[in-house]
């Protein structure tokens, strides 16, 4: 934390410091990537129409077969999403086709293509990229299969019927809400006190990584404002902080760069990050430039993955937001019951998730901020997510 005076005058050298460093010594990579057309937030309250609940697939017949296509394995939420959907819709009878992505469009669309033609009569998408799949989409409709949207939003396309998720702007609004609490940023603003804060956001193809953006900054955007936040690259918007993907490589790059071309003479005091495994990126950038336990900045992330939680146990990480996947599980596999039977969804927001095309009907679970004072009662022992020899308590 420093005087604001001081910040002040640093952030005129930023100033100079970033002419340079985004002029030439930057390699390319380093460059945070536009968002592009697909990324923006939808419109709220725009003139997309409702979309309508399709007829039952196979009202009178038992099990069917189910596509489940999952973005990728590289993180351990989706594996356990995966595993989720997979156990749950095989204790229905169901035959599930299940199938990672490793994060390449081309090979999410073909997978989808041919769980169309190996005769899956609904799939159940969690998208690479939400806006690169609309073709895939069609022929899907066209087929008469219905399509259930998996935690992230599949955008520009009338063939989705329901979207399970999370509030993704109350992800946002979580993290940024923790930040300001654990920094008692209303009292470092009272006495003239500032401190030093970064952004990592989420991939611009993800709509989750809009709205998570546009949550955090709904609360701290005040303090970045009157200076009880300075961002010393300048990087506050989500065109300039998401990162592609979600890429911990990308985001581990981008912190090495800050901490040298930003951070020479003053410690980051807070890295804002919207996934656990930027937080790991960050953490590794940090240790790289021999931050210890004495200058360690707050670190945020998402997904309470098994090894964040054992970094905030170890104090490498602040906190993450906690999103019981089974629950999630639970709810979209409700949403295969009401497209394959008939049978009534449960929906709890049918205004928020238009996609350009339709307002889709939606259930929202709700995220938890866990640091390491709650982590053991809501991870543990309230959702018996992990066990607490998994966490090594
Ligand atoms: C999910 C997050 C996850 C991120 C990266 C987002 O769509 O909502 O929970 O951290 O993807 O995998």
């Amino acid at each position: 934390m420093k005087r604001k005076v001081l910040s002040t005058i640093l952030a005129a050298s930023m100033v100079a410091t970033m002419a340079v460093g985004c002029g030439g010594g930057n390699s390319a990579q380093t460059d945070a990537p536009a968002a592009d057309a697909g990324t923006e937030a939808p419109a709220e309250g725009g003139d997309a129409a409702q979309a309508e609940a399709p007829a039952p697939v196979a009202a009178d017949q038992e099990g069917g077969k189910i596509g489940v296509a999952m973005p990728t394995q590289s993180s351990e939420r989706w594996i356990k999403d995966g595993g989720n959907m997979k156990e749950k819709l095989e204790a229905l009878g169901y035959e599930v086709d299940l199938q990672y992505a490793e994060d390449d469009v081309q090979m999410q669309v073909s997978q989808i293509e041919n769980m169309i033609a190996s005769g899956s009569q609904c799939l159940v998408i969690a998208a690479v990229d939400a806006g690169a799949l609309t073709t895939v989409e069609a022929q899907a409709k066209e087929a008469g299969i219905p399509i259930i949207a998996y935690d992230r939003l599949l955008m520009d396309t009338d063939a989705v019927s329901y979207y399970a998720s999370f509030d993704n702007e109350g992800v946002g609004t979580a993290i940024g809400e923790y930040v300001k609490t654990a920094k008692d940023l209303d009292a470092a603003r009272e006495a003239g006190e500032s401190y030093t804060i970064e952004f990592f956001m989420g991939s611009p193809d993800d709509n989750n990584a809009v709205l998570l953006h546009k949550g955090v900054m709904g609360v701290l955007q005040e303090y970045l404002d009157d200076g009880t936040l300075v961002c010393k690259t300048g990087r506050t918007s989500f065109e300039d902080t998401c990162i592609l993907r979600w890429s911990q490589e990308t985001a581990q790059q981008w912190c090495e760069n800050y901490l040298t071309g930003f951070y020479a003479d003053e410690d980051l005091d807070i890295a804002c990050t919207a996934f656990d495994g930027f937080a790991y990126g960050v953490k590794a950038a940090l240790q790289g430039a021999g931050y210890t336990a004495d200058n360690w900045p707050l670190i945020t992330g998402q997904d309470a993955e098994l090894m964040a939680c054992k970094n905030i146990l170890d104090g490498t990480q602040t906190a993450s937001i906690f999103k019981n996947t089974s629950l999630l599980a639970d709810k979209c596999v409700t949403m295969v019951e009401a497209v394959m039977k008939g049978a009534e969804p449960e929906i709890n927001d049918t205004t928020t998730y238009d996609n350009n095309v339709v307002v889709v009907p939606s259930y929202l679970c709700t995220p938890i901020s866990v640091d390491k004072n709650n982590l053991q009662e809501v991870v543990v022992e309230e959702a018996g997510y992990y066990t607490a020899e998994e966490l090594g308590l």
